[in-house]
C-alpha cells in the first residue's frame, strides 16, 4: 500500500466569498461542496477540474492554523493532499523515514476523510497531507 494519486491542492484564501468567486470563473464551474472542518479551523470549498479537485481554505477564527499561514505567507499554495488506502501504515512508513508528522493517530478531516499532515520542513517547505475516505 503507497500512496495513489494526488486527491487535492489546498490554497489558503483570506477572503472565501471572493476566491470562491474568482475560482468559479477561473475554473468555468461551480464549487461542489462547502464543508466547515472546526477542529482544524478551517471552512473549506471545493472546486472538481476533470479528475482532480482543488479546495479553498479559510480561516474560522484567528488562532487557526490557516489564519496562522496566511499572517506568514500570505495567500496560496497551502498543502498538497496524497490519497492513501491504509493512512496508519503511510503515517508508520513515513515516521520510521524520519518524517515529523504533525499529529500521531489520523484526524477526521473534510470530505469524510481521515488525515494526517507532514511537517512541511521535511517536504521543501510544502505541507503535505495524507488521506484516506471513512468508511
Ligand atoms: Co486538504
Amino acid at each position: 500500500m503507497h500512496l495513489s494519486h494526488i486527491e487535492h491542492i489546498g490554497i489558503a484564501v483570506h477572503d472565501l466569498e471572493s476566491a470562491r468567486e474568482k475560482y468559479r470563473r477561473l475554473l468555468g464551474v461551480e464549487p461542489y461542496a462547502e464543508e466547515e472542518v472546526a477542529s482544524e479551523g478551517v471552512k473549506t470549498v471545493f472546486f472538481k477540474v476533470g479528475p482532480n479537485k482543488i479546495e479553498l481554505l479559510g480561516a474560522l477564527h484567528p488562532e487557526s492554523p490557516v489564519a496562522r499561514f496566511l499572517e506568514k505567507k500570505g495567500e496560496g499554495l497551502h498543502h498538497v493532499a496524497y490519497r492513501t488506502e491504509n493512512i496508519v501504515a503511510e503515517m508508520q512508513r513515513l515516521q520510521e523515514a524520519g518524517f515529523k508528522l504533525l499529529s500521531e493517530t489520523p484526524k477526521p478531516g473534510a470530505e469524510n476523510m481521515w488525515v494526517c499532515f507532514v511537517h512541511p520542513k521535511d517536504a521543501q517547505g510544502v505541507l503535505t497531507e495524507l488521506c484516506q475516505p471513512r468508511l
